[in-house]
């Protein structure tokens, strides 16, 4: 089966949408370890509670991002996972990371890239009066939020919206598209295309609505 790695910093509900998913669909796929570099992170103690492995690497015990990267590193890889997931991990990752992980290391981000890389993208949206906002799932390279896509999900910006609220939408539709994307992966579909596009084998879309 597929092993995966899932790095969280927080509630980590695209975490527990991925590992339920996996559980009650029975993919080809075992969630091999979560990993925080919070202790606090409340995804750790919800993963520890489903028997799953966790470890702790803190950013804060690490004088510098390469220290730190190189520590993470040494933790995921005691467990030789496939791919690693970032599910809400609020690190920026260095090169030599990312280089280390290459074709393996995925990440949800909460806007349709390329609009709003970086953080506070729903506050970002609102500013710039966008109609439709959403979430990506990519490949991460070294440049921040800039991999190639692997599925996008958008909803609508309603009035009256307030970062939180269009933030909750969002978050119904990473639901359902982070565990897709891992289910793909985990049957060995997704493939880098041409000119680092990505292909998933028997997917006609790859487009979701909220
Ligand atoms: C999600 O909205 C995810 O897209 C976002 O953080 C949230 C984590 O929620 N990620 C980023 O902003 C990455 N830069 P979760 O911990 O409940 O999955």
């Amino acid at each position: 089966p597929c092993r995966f790695v899932i790095l969280v910093s927080g509630q980590g509900s695209n975490m527990q949408a991925i590992v339920q998913a996996c559980r009650e669909q029975g993919w080809p796929a075992d969630i091999v370890a979560v990993i925080a570099n919070r202790e606090e992170a409340a995804g750790l103690a919800w993963a520890r509670a489903q028997g799953i492995e966790t470890a702790c690497v803190p950013h804060r015990d690490y004088s510098s991002r390469e220290a730190f990267d190189q520590a993470l590193a040494d933790v995921i890889d005691r467990y030789s996972p496939d791919y690693v997931l970032l599910a809400g991990f609020m690190r920026v990752l260095t090169p030599g990371f990312v280089r280390h992980f290459e074709h393996r290391l995925v990440n949800i981000h909460p806007s349709l890239l390329p609009a709003f890389p970086g953080l506070h993208t729903h506050a970002q949206a609102l500013a710039k009066g966008v109609q439709a906002h959403g979430c990506t799932v990519h490949f991460v390279t070294p440049l921040l939020d800039s991999g190639p896509i692997i599925a996008q999900g958008a909803v609508p910006v309603l009035a009256g919206d307030t970062p939180e609220s269009l933030a909750q939408r969002v978050l119904k539709v990473e639901h359902r598209i982070y565990p897709q994307v891992a289910y793909w992966l985990a049957e060995g579909r997704v493939e880098m295309g041409e000119a680092g596009r990505v292909d998933v084998q028997g997917v006609e879309s790859r487009f979701f609505y909220g």
